[in-house]
């Protein structure tokens, strides 16, 4: 397959953030695309104008293995974004999360074999809890420190156990911080604080947890890549920039960009959330050589794209 025409392509979380973001592109590149997602975070909203677009919407939870069947019968590759995604929500909830983010997985991992499609899986970063070696590349050990991250890690192993004993085409991405039109997370929340008291920002935890941001751009762009690239199956990724901002300057640098003065900014002080990773930084070398995969857009312009999207 060298481009998505008239191809035939399933995304699982669908109506999420990236998911949204990622149909929208396949559908100005000309694919078939179905978005399968039971709206458990994903919005109608998202994914309105797509469905006018030609976007077939499923509304099914991929803990139903029949009806996943049923949506990707002809498909040539599934992304497979659907996912329960809070830390705090697997540490309160790990029945519900391993339901979700394991079971669910294996259910369009079988599906996957049957329709003989490509998969591209959406890990995390959280697979590695709180790696010594900064930039963290993905050889370095896993040690998730929250469930999101071990759920994260046993579907990466059920991925890879698909690849070896079935031949399927699997490629996994541990996602950094992805931010854009329509996301949810630290970016989201400081600005919706913003826009409700322009004058204070509260900050959980210290503020020097620190992240690497990647725009929504870049990460739809490394999905297209590996889901027509030869070199991608078997492998796992880093999405990430390799730059890696605090959460405290990352408010400094959103209420500058927003013009706001004499704006006060407290910390709520230790850990944000129980789970929380310190600090996190990829080594993005592998994505760069192997896919030719390079990230375009600097927090700084991010922030302003989003800001002017209104998408928040
Ligand atoms: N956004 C990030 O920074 C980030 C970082 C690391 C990993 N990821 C991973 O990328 C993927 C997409 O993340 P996102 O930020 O778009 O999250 P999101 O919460 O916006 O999207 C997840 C989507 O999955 C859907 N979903 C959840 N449970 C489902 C179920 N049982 N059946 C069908 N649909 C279900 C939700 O309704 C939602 O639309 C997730 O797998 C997430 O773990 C994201």
């Amino acid at each position: 397959m060298k481009t998505f025409n008239d191809k035939e392509v399933v995304v699982t979380g669908g109506a999420g953030f990236i998911g949204s973001n990622l149909c929208r592109t396949l559908l100005e590149q000309g694919a078939k695309v179905t978005a399968y997602d039971n709206l458990y975070s994903g919005k109608m909203h998202f994914i309105k104008d797509l469905i006018d677009k030609g976007l077939n919407f499923v509304q099914e939870d991929i803990r139903d293995p029949v009806a996943l069947e049923k949506a990707t019968k002809n498909c040539e590759v599934i992304f497979h974004l659907a996912a329960q995604t809070s830390v705090p929500f697997s540490m309160e909830n790990p029945q519900e999360d391993c339901e979700i983010n394991v079971v669910g997985t294996v259910n369009v991992l079988e599906a996957a074999k049957k329709a003989g499609a490509r998969v591209l899986f959406a890990s995390s970063c959280a697979v590695y809890g709180n790696p010594e070696q900064r930039p963290t590349p993905e050889t370095y050990p896993t040690k998730p420190i929250a469930f999101y991250g071990l759920t994260k890690l046993l579907g990466e192993n059920y991925c890879r156990f698909y690849q070896e004993h079935y031949g399927l085409e699997i490629v996994m991405f541990r996602i950094f911080n992805v931010y854009g039109p329509d996301c949810h997370g630290a970016i989201y929340d400081f600005l919706n604080k913003l826009r409700k008291t322009p004058d204070k920002l509260e900050i959980l935890g210290t503020g020097k947890q620190s992240r690497d941001f990647v725009y929504i751009s870049d990460m739809v762009n490394i999905l297209l890549k590996a889901a027509i690239s030869p070199a991608a199956p078997g492998q796992v990724f880093n999405v990430g920039t390799g730059t890696t901002t605090s959460v405290a300057e990352l408010g400094k640098m959103i209420i500058e960009i927003l013009g706001l003065e004499n704006v006060k900014i407290s910390f709520t002080g230790g850990q944000a959330w129980e789970g929380d990773m310190d600090i996190t930084l990829a080594d993005n070398r592998k994505a760069v050589n192997t896919l030719q995969w390079k990230p375009q857009v600097s927090l700084k312009e991010g922030l302003k794209k989003l800001i002017s999207s209104g998408k928040y």
